[in-house]
């Protein structure tokens, strides 16, 4: 990854170190969180190290230290617009979740971001401005079976809508899809088909593309959860526990489930 783009919160340690050596001396408990990063100045942001990262899903649980969820829908419904909206759209994402998505776009530079699942095309919109601001530029294809549904005001330059059934894979335009530049950030939110789906997108992955699966595997039981390693394992998906875990185990809304193509 080009220097630019690496975490730098070490950055951070160092200008302390040097500018401000004695308020470090004579206040160490004056910075918080800061405080235990400076003791373990090693293990700060230090996720570069693919075994400690890139997990086959087999060695990884489904189990999570809490529901993303039962935090984010927790509040009352009178508040949607400040917790389930993006620019008044719904955008049904936990927090957790924003962060993870913005973060990976930052890392990976996606060219193309593919969304199966519109809804109201608020997270689809989400997702072509974090691109925009992240990546400056590239292109948004989201599915749907119902986009009578999307509202007008998710509009985009980089942003497009396309009418299919995913129960029907004939239904997808396969040359269209081949000729879509990579890498691929594949965010599958409609919770359906997966056995033929996954497959499908991951015969025209390329290595370092990532495919995300939303949801399905929040509580999965277990039959569930020993047919999903076999899919992964089948289209050679990997998991990125910096992903998975960075806000503790499964933390997230697709536990076991931030996959990157071998
Ligand atoms: C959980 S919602 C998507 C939420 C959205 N991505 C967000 O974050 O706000 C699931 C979507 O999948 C769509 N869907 C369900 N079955 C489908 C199918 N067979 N083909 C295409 N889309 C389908 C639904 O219409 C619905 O909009």
């Amino acid at each position: 990854m080009p220097n630019n783009r690496l975490f730098a919160g070490l950055d951070y340690l160092k200008a302390l170190k040097k500018h401000y050596p004695l308020l470090l001396k004579n206040h160490p408990n004056l910075f918080g969180f800061v405080g235990n990063w400076l003791a373990n100045e090693k293990e700060v942001g230090n996720d570069q190290e693919p075994a400690e990262r890139f997990v086959r899903p087999e060695n990884h649980t489904f189990n999570s230290l809490f529901n993303a969820w039962s935090f984010s829908i927790r509040g009352s419904i009178r508040w949607l617009g400040a917790s389930c909206t993006y620019k008044g759209l719904i955008n049904l994402k936990p927090p957790f979740d924003l962060v993870l998505y913005s973060n990976l776009i930052w890392e990976l530079q996606p060219k193309t971001i593919i969304e199966f699942g519109s809804l109201q095309g608020g997270s689809s919109l989400w997702f072509a401005d974090q691109q925009q601001t992240l990546c400056g530029g590239g292109t948004v294809h989201s599915f749907d079976i119902l986009n009578e549904c999307i509202h007008p005001r998710a509009k985009h330059p980089n942003l497009h809508f396309h009418e299919v059934d995913l129960e029907d894979l004939s239904s997808l335009d396969k040359k269209a899809l081949k000729s879509l530049p990579h890498p691929w950030l594949v965010v599958d939110d409609a919770h359906c088909n997966l056995k033929k789906l996954v497959p499908y997108m991951s015969s025209m992955m390329k290595p370092g593309d990532y495919y995300i699966i939303e949801d399905v595997y929040v509580d999965a039981p277990l039959k569930v959860t020993s047919d999903a390693v076999a899919l992964m394992n089948k289209c050679k998906l990997i998991v990125d526990k910096k992903y998975t875990d960075a806000f503790g185990t499964n933390v997230t809304c697709s536990p076991n489930a931030w996959l990157v193509k071998r």
